[in-house]
């Protein structure tokens, strides 16, 4: 596989550990502010960029119950989930609905209050160079909001990019250019003339079960090496099992459960009223 074929996806690994993923979006959101006063009549309009199963698509629903919320996502197992779990009319009138979009390319064709994308930024090679397209359509008083992983070098992520050669998998995993330093996104935001807020927080997650690492990486930061190997069941395998070992060292389970260490950068830009 070449380091440009996508990924797939499979939303039931990736909701095992749904709650420890849901917290991020929390803390992102607690720091979004309230959206532009909508003309008589008007409904907010949010974007949610990379919206997987949909679940935390949800959670802006519950926030803002009259707006139009429109999840978009390239991987069609993800939108089938979401369209069955999540959309619809929301309580307050508004509506959830979800849509198929390539976020490399996904240009606004109409103004948004709120564009935000969790998690799925460091999927997108250059996504840094959207960030002029998407804010132009965002409306005066507006927000463009996201989180993405900083942990690429975190022993789950090292271990995985050293393993990988040995299985002809040497350019299957990005690293350096994955994620940009919480510094680079404050310039290129203000650049573009927004107030951004931007931080990271290393959260300490207590997994629980067997191998929980391993089992929280198959739903995300793996998908490129199985979905590699996924016609060759003997080499998944031997990863894997080669994988797990070293796991088990780096991350050692304590009689409370398995201390996952997970940094996370997360950037809030406001658009001036
Ligand atoms: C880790 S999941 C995050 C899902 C959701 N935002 C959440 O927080 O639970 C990453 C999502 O990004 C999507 N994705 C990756 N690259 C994409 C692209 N180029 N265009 C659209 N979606 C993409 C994947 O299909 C996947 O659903």
């Amino acid at each position: 596989m070449s380091a440009a074929a996508a990924p797939t996806w499979d939303p039931a690994q990736y909701l095992r550990h749904a709650g420890h993923r849901a917290r991020p979006f929390a803390d992102l959101l607690a720091r979004v502010p309230d959206l532009p006063a909508q003309p008589s009549g008007g409904r907010p309009r949010i974007a949610d960029l990379g919206c997987g199963p949909g679940n935390v698509t949800a959670l802006l629903a519950q926030r803002w119950p009259t707006a139009h919320i429109t999840g978009y996502d390239n991987s069609v197992d993800m939108l089938d989930q979401a369209h069955v779990e999540h959309e619809g009319p929301t309580a307050g009138g508004g509506r959830l609905d979800f849509a198929h979009a390539d976020v490399r390319t996904w240009t606004p064709e109409e103004p948004y209050d709120l564009i935000v994308s969790n998690a799925t930024l460091q999927w997108v090679p250059g996504h840094a160079d959207r960030f002029a397209d998407w804010l132009r359509a965002v409306r005066p008083g507006g927000t463009f909001a996201f989180q993405v992983p900083g942990n690429f070098d975190a022993p789950s992520h090292r271990l995985m990019r050293d393993l990988a050669p040995r299985y002809g998998l040497g350019d299957t995993l990005r690293h350096e250019d994955a994620v940009l330093t919480p510094r680079d996104y404050l310039a290129r935001l203000t650049d573009l003339g927004c107030a951004a807020d931007v931080w990271e927080t290393t959260y300490v997650h207590l997994l629980t079960g067997e191998d929980p690492v391993l089992d929280w990486v198959k739903g995300t930061g793996l998908r490129p090496v199985l979905t590699a190997l996924a016609d060759a069941p003997d080499q998944r395998e031997a990863f894997l099992s080669d994988y797990r070992a070293a796991l088990r060292e780096a991350y050692p389970a304590t009689a409370h459960g398995t201390p996952f260490p997970f940094r996370r950068i997360f950037a809030v830009a406001h658009k001036e009223a």
